[in-house]
Formats: structure tokens, sequence, C-alpha cells
């Protein structure tokens, strides 16, 4: 089979740039019978010196501090967007002007507003677009969407996400770019809620009111020194900067089907690991999954063995999707970076049909819709419907 190779630059150099590049790199030997590789042929990070490092830690050919230089090069097929979420607009709408097929870091944009502007500029260009919604292609989630979609639950009565992050739980953490609305738009509410409602809107359909709170817990935190990341701790005698997004978000959902839902999301969680998951609740049965147990889905059908009533744990193995692509059956699991790798080959899928698949920027801007609707509600003290944004 002849290799269709497409041509990638990287923007944004930080952990998730570094992760898309791995990402990219292994999907030939993943995928293999999808003829399908990429070659990562440049990239550019506005930080002096982290371009270059990557470039040569990784061998990528060309490195920049400059990411329209990316976008000038006719070169380049696709790009992938790493970066802070403050330069999401403008890079994604430069890069769909260039013509370049974009895989775009959630929450695509600082506000609904921008991922909106955002998804307009890619629907009048015509090019394919992706979000890194990672968590939908673990193996087991794929499973659970399958048991969800066939009506193995039943009727979906209830579902209930939640995200709890620790990143923010030290009050001496740096008040990285992600604590300033400025440079990263909406707290918590765009770096997971993003997740919870994409995967809700997955599992169990679209959303169409919901009533939330935001908490501020930290009014402000530790100077940052450059480059250092949002696990990095300063100390109390650092000088402060002040926090303006919030920490904590909750809301109560109806979705179209007319089931009801809980999503609950926090950066400032003491929790040991990421607590990010759900549980599915139907007329036949129970599905909960945890991303700090990727490798297992709790379920539940009622019926099918009425001497052994409760949740069952079933393994992910090569019945499921692309886990055998990772992991022999041998109960070892695959981990968070061959989600990257399923998405990449997503992605490089979807250029080579000339058709965007969600995550998409069009599946993105539902979840925005969410959003905007939580944090209308946050001022008005009601229920919001679930609208298009103006
Ligand atoms: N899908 C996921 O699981 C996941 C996980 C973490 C982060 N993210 C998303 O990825 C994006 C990056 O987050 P991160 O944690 O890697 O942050 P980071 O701070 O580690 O990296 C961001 C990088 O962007 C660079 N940058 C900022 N503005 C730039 C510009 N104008 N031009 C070029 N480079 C610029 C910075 O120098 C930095 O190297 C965010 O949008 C975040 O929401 C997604």
């Amino acid at each position: 089979m002849a290799t269709k190779r497409i041509s990638i630059g990287i923007i944004g150099t930080g952990w998730m740039g570094s992760v898309h590049c791995r990402a990219y790199r292994e999907v030939r030997e993943r995928f293999p019978e999808s003829g399908i590789s990429a070659d990562l042929v440049a990239c550019a990070d506005n930080l002096p010196g982290r371009a270059a490092a990557e470039a040569q830690r990784l061998g990528i050919p060309r490195s920049t501090e400059d990411w329209r230089e990316l976008l000038d090069d006719p070169s380049i097929d696709a790009v992938s967007i790493a970066t802070r979420n403050d330069s999401h607009a403008e890079i994604a709408i430069a890069a769909a002007e260039a013509g370049k097929h974009i895989f775009c870091e959630k929450p695509v944009g600082r506000t609904p507003e921008e991922t909106a502007a955002i998804a307009a500029a890619a629907r009048r260009s015509g090019v394919v677009t992706f979000v890194g919604f990672c968590y939908r292609w673990v193996p087991v989630v794929s499973y659970a969407a399958q048991l969800a979609a066939s009506g193995r639950l039943g009727r979906i009565l209830h579902y209930r996400g939640v995200f709890f992050a620790a990143y923010g739980a030290p009050p001496q953490g740096f008040r990285t770019w992600r604590y300033v609305f400025e440079q990263s738009g909406y707290g918590v509410l765009g770096d997971l809620m993003t997740h919870v409602v994409d995967m809700a809107t997955l599992l169990a359909g679209p959303v169409s009111e919901v009533s939330s709170q935001k908490q501020h817990v930290y009014e402000q935190r530790p100077e940052p020194r450059l480059g250092v990341d949002h696990y990095a701790l300063g100390s109390d005698s650092d000088p402060m900067l002040p926090v303006d997004n919030e920490d904590s978000v909750y809301a109560q959902a109806r979705l179209e089907s007319g089931a009801t839902a809980t999503f609950e999301a926090s950066r400032v969680m003491q929790t040991p690991a990421n607590e990010f998951g759900f549980t599915i609740y139907g007329t036949e049965g129970v599905a909960s999954w945890q991303f700090n147990l990727l490798n297992k889905l709790q379920l539940y059908i009622a019926g099918e063995e009425p001497e052994r009533i409760g949740l069952t744990t079933v393994f992910a193995g090569r019945h499921h999707p692309n886990h055998a692509r990772f992991s022999a059956d041998l109960g070892g699991g695959i981990d968070y970076e061959a989600l990257q790798v399923i998405g990449a080959h997503q992605f490089l899928s979807a250029i080579a049909a000339g058709k965007s698949e969600a995550p998409d920027f069009e599946s993105t801007l539902q979840v925005a819709r969410v959003n905007a609707a939580m944090a209308r509600s946050w001022d008005s003290g009601r229920w919001e419907q679930v609208a298009a944004i103006p």
C-alpha cells in the first residue's frame, strides 16, 4: 500500500505540544494498515529556545519562535496548536485562512465566543479540524459508548460526570497562565469542565439546559518563574499575583433525551490523582469509569446473571477498540500517551478522507454553548438554555 505522508507543524512545544509530537511519530507503527504517516517538519514556540530544544530532542528539521513561518510554508499540510489559550483564536483563524488542517487543543480559545469565531473560520475555509478531547479514545470508554448507543443500558435516566484535579490544590502553586483570564479565559470551566461536557455528550447525548455555580477558592498565588509548569510550587515568601478566574464549577443539567445530569469540575481538590470519570444510569444497567483506573470499566446489566448483583470489572482487552495496538491481553493496560496516538491517527485519517469527525470544531462548539449557558447561570442564578452563541 502506498504511504500517505502528511506533513505537520507543531505550534507550542510545552507539555501538550511534546505529547502531540510523540503521538504523531508513533502513528505509522501502531496503525500500519492505514498507510498513513506523519512527517514532523517544523515546530514553533515563542519562549526563546524552547522550540529549538524540542526540535533537537526529537529530530524535527526546523524550529522557530514565530508560528507564522509555519503557516507560510506551503509544504506543511496541517498544524497542531498546543499553545496557551489566548493565542488559539489568532493562530487557528490564520491557519484556517492559510488552508492548513488544524488539530487544536481544548478548550479552543479563551471563551465560547472565541470558540465560535474559530469554528466559523474553519467552516469558511473547509479545512479538517480536530480537538484534543483525548479521554474519548480510551478503549473501554469507546466500549461504554457502544453499550449506551446500542441500548444495552436501556434508556439513559441519569449521567454523573466529574473532573477533580489537584494541580491547584496547593496554594503555593505558581500563578501560571491557567489562573489569568486574559491568558486562559475561563478557569476550570474551560480547562476541565469542557472534558466533562464533551464526554457526557458522547455517552448520553446533547445537553439542553443547565443550572450552575462557581467557586473562587484562592485569591492569589506566587508570581511564576519563566517556563514553570502548572504543577510547580513557589513559596509563601514569593511576590503574590491575583487569580481572576474560577477554581470550581458545579452544574445540574437536562439532556435533550430527557435524562438528567450532574457535572462537577475543580482544580483545587486534594485528590491524589486526577479524578475524572462518569457513571451512566440506564433502565437496564449502569456503566462507570475513572481515569485513574483507565483500563477498567465497571458494568452492571440487570437480569443478565441474576445471581451476580453489583458492578463487575471489565478489563480492557483486544475486544475493545484499539487496545490491542498498544497492549497484549496480559492485563497491563494502556496509558494516557497511547490515547494521544489514537487521536493523532484519527486526525490524520480525517485529513486523508477530507472530512472532519468529532471531536472537531463543530462538536466543540456544542461544548462551548453548554459552557456559555453555565456562565450565564452564575450571573442569573437560574436555569439557562443551551443556545447559539451570538
Ligand atoms: N487534552 C488534554 O488532556 C490537555 C492537557 C493539558 C493541556 N491541554 C491544552 O493544551 C494547551 C497547552 O497547555 P500546556 O499544559 O501544554 O501548557 P504549557 O504552558 O506547558 O505550554 C504552552 C506553550 O505554548 C507556548 N506559547 C504560548 N503562547 C504562544 C504563542 N503566541 N506562540 C507560540 N508559542 C506560544 C508557551 O511558550 C508554552 O511553551 C492548552 O490549551 C491546554 O488547555 C490539553
